[in-house]
């Protein structure tokens, strides 16, 4: 069986790298008809660092390069592109069977490994997509498989195939994938370790019929924040609550906002951030807010 894929194309990692644990990507493309992208790359992520990308026969490594020789020396990087290409051409053969014939057709794949710390490893989730949809997936965790397979394949067809990939995804992707990380957190220690506080606003606007008030946090890292609205020292409750997404500033730092609609009252509203970066919680009164002027940068958006 061939594993496939799905459209999770450069977001950052949701999942892993909240916690004290660390992760390793990479999602590779390939694309199969005339367009002015490489017919095949991929992009190595650590946590949401990226630190490599591959196109066209060749690595590029991104940001800290120094001494990175024996993570991604070039025997590993031709192993592990020349393995993912022919799995590409062949799930592309497989499936093109049903595909008109001068279509463009994009395939993805997935894999992901983590370390919950540095002795104890996490899950290791591999996920194939066609076409923008994902078409199987396989994790391991705990000594235990899960998988989906979405494809029309018949079990007898399948089922050799998929102990034979559980064997190889224990003997050689894991370790590979671990090692890997290992070395990529030995190496890239600074970047990985690297905090930012987060720069908070707490402003009103007037808009039709009352008033909204958006608390704004933005250039922290790492990018897990708490971020919490009180109306009379109570949080609000977060079905009154819009925003609350995650953004990335493209400097590798990330801002969140959280708004609420409020008519002319009398309540008082505070905004509350807690963060790896912080050493006690940053509490904003809604109008007192030039007092946070100095924690406030340029940077920070106004929409
Ligand atoms: C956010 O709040 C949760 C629950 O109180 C806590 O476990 C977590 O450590 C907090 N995260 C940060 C970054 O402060």
């Amino acid at each position: 069986m061939d594993r496939i894929i799905m459209l999770l194309v450069l977001l950052p990692p949701t999942s892993a790298s909240n916690g004290p644990g660390h992760s390793l990507w990479l999602l590779s493309t390939y694309i199969q008809g005339e367009t002015q992208f490489p017919e095949f790359s991929y992009t190595t992520t650590l946590d949401d660092i990226t630190v490599g990308y591959y196109k066209s026969g060749t690595y590029f490594p991104r940001g800290n390069t120094t001494n990175e020789d024996d993570v991604v020396n070039s025997d590993y990087i031709k192993g592990i592109s020349d393995y993912m290409y022919n799995s590409f051409l062949r799930r592309a053969a497989l499936l093109r069977q049903d595909s008109q014939n001068d279509s463009l057709d994009v395939y993805q794949t997935l894999v992901v490994c983590e370390l919950l710390d540095f002795n104890n490893t996490g899950k290791m989730l591999t996920k194939d997509a066609a076409r923008g949809c994902t078409t199987d997936e396989i994790c391991y965790f705990n000594n235990k498989f899960t998988y989906k397979v979405i494809l029309n394949i018949s079990q007898d067809v399948l089922k050799p195939h998929l102990e034979e990939f559980k064997l190889k995804y224990i003997q050689f992707y894991l370790p590979v994938c671990i090692s890997t990380l290992k070395n990529y957190l030995k190496k890239r220690q600074n970047e990985v370790h690297k905090k930012a506080d987060p720069k908070i606003t707490f402003f009103q606007k007037e808009n039709s019929g009352g008033f909204r008030v958006s608390c704004l946090a933005t250039g922290f890292y790492p990018r897990h924040i708490n971020l919490t609205l009180f109306r009379d020292g109570q949080p609000v409750s977060d079905h009154e609550i819009t925003g609350g997404d995650l953004l990335p500033n493209g400097d590798g730092t990330y801002q969140m906002r959280k708004s609420l609609e409020i008519s002319a009252d009398t309540h008082r509203y505070s905004c509350s951030a807690t963060h790896l970066s912080l050493d006690k919680t940053l509490i904003i009164d809604l109008g007192n807010e030039l007092f946070q002027k100095w924690k406030v940068s340029d940077k920070i958006l106004m929409f």
